[in-house]
């Protein structure tokens, strides 16, 4: 059982000032710049597929193969675009991670810039975080100033400059594609692929778009070592990330810890779920993420055995619900996120999380029929595999868990003429506080 937490990105998160250059630097900083600007990049491209590190956006693309997928140098420009945007209900680790050491993200833009052949790199995030905004610019300037940044890096004949852009606030600007459409001034709707981005992304160039944690995660690789990652986690999903519990649990927070570690080693971390209380449900990687429940205590949160088990890691957005969490209220809550989201390119989406929104709103209400849930699950269906991203799928994950594992809680809405965690309506679930 894992008793122990593996604090790389979070190490120095309790220093003062954790955020500046100077504690990052007193922390051994920038040694991994120094390394990366000595070496080959086609070596560092190799280190990190070496690493086995995989996407922390929610995909779990390997990251190595994903900068390889570039086409030779041609003399124009390529570019790194990181997804800052974090909006999934339940994610919460890349502002945490950009607030209190956002130098770790910065040296790894550097390096992955460096590697893949960029000279401007694009850290995409979302606007709403002002805080955020301020805090990655101010630690953009504190990098140029010292050296890191901008004309001759280190005096090794690098150049590059990163730009901090402020998105609109958009869940669907953290798609890829769309992230793209947005940061060139357009609406944020996803582009149709073929071309990926890697061929042709931003301003039709060559273009790598990871998300922040991944990206962070790249000074201590190169520190480190290939080997030193691999030995944490499991063999095919190798490292450390950010595990984020949420909602019904004793203390809250970012668990940095091996993949392939499960939600009972964490509770038990984390000082279980809340007093008096006992889990019902949760999310393993933010809520377009098919549900789990307490038989899922001991599933391995890596990509294959979470993925075996019927949902997806995801972002690792731990939501923990407990016995006083009506499901159908909270899977509605979800619903009217996407629908309000949905960028309204396409049909099943569009048409189709507006319809989901009506059933559901009629079920909890206690107003529907048994074949309702017959008619979501049809709903769900035309728009699986059918929506052109993955914004529509993510949809049906919520609907489609909660059914299967909670059936009869939909049902006893209808017996009871409405919600039965309702204490005005009944009192069938005693000491329900929704
Ligand atoms: C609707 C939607 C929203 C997304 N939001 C984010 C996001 O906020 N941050 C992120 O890194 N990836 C997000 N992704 C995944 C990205 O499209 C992409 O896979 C990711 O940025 C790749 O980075 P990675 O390989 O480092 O994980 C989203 C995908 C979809 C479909
Ligand atoms: S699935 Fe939804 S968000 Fe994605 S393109 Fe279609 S309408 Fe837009």
């Amino acid at each position: 059982m894992a008793t122990t937490l593996t604090p790389v990105l979070s190490a120095f998160w309790d220093d003062r000032k954790s955020w500046t250059l100077e504690t990052y630097e007193r922390n051994g900083g920038y040694a991994a710049l120094r390394k990366a600007l000595a070496m080959d990049p086609a070596d560092l491209v190799t280190l990190v597929k070496d690493s086995g590190l995989r996407g922390r956006g929610g995909a779990g693309f390997p990251t190595g193969l994903k900068w390889s997928f570039l086409p030779k140098p041609d003399g124009g420009p390529r570019y790194l675009v990181v997804n800052a945007d974090e909006s999934e209900p339940g994610t919460c680790k890349d502002v945490p991670l950009m607030m209190a050491t956002p130098q770790f993200l910065i040296e790894g833009v550097i390096i992955t810039s460096y590697a893949i052949g960029c000279h401007k790199a694009f850290i995409y995030v979302r606007g709403e975080v002002v805080h955020v905004y301020r805090r990655l610019l101010a630690a953009v300037e504190e990098a140029r100033a010292k050296g890191y940044l901008g004309d001759n890096i280190l005096g090794t004949g690098y150049d590059l400059d990163i730009v901090v852009h402020a998105g609109a606030g958009a869940y669907i600007c953290g798609e890829e594609t769309a992230l793209l459409d947005s940061l060139e001034g357009r609406r944020g709707q996803p582009r149709l692929k073929p071309p990926f981005p890697a061929v042709a992304g931003l301003y039709a160039r060559p273009t790598v778009v990871n998300n922040v944690e991944s990206i962070a995660s790249v000074p201590s690789i190169v520190s480190n070592g290939a080997d030193w990652f691999k030995g944490m986690g499991t063999e095919r999903s190798t490292g450390y990330g950010f595990f984020s519990l949420s909602g019904h649990v004793t203390r809250p927070g970012q668990y940095e810890a091996p993949l392939g570690i499960t939600l009972r080693e964490l509770l038990d971390m984390a000082g279980g779920v809340r007093g008096g209380h006992e889990l019902k449900f949760w999310t393993p990687g933010g809520s377009s993420t098919p549900l789990f429940t307490t038989e899922h205590l001991d599933t391995p949160l890596d990509f294959e055995s979470v993925g075996a088990a019927g949902s997806m890691l995801g972002t690792r957005a731990l939501q923990i619900f407990d016995e006083t969490t009506c499901v159908v209220r909270a899977v509605l809550r979800w619903t009217e996120f996407y629908k309000h989201e949905s960028c309204g390119k396409c049909t099943p989406c569009r048409e189709g999380t507006y319809w989901l929104v009506q059933v559901l709103k009629r079920l909890e209400e206690g107003n529907g029929s048994e074949a309702d849930l017959d008619k979501l699950l049809d709903i769900c269906d035309n728009i699986l595999g059918r929506s052109f991203c993955a914004l529509g799928d993510g949809a049906t994950s919520p609907i489609t868990s909660s059914i299967k594992y909670f059936r009869d809680e939909y049902v006893a809405h209808l017996t009871n003429g409405g919600c039965p965690f309702d204490p005005v309506r009944s009192t069938l679930f005693e000491g329900a506080a929704v």
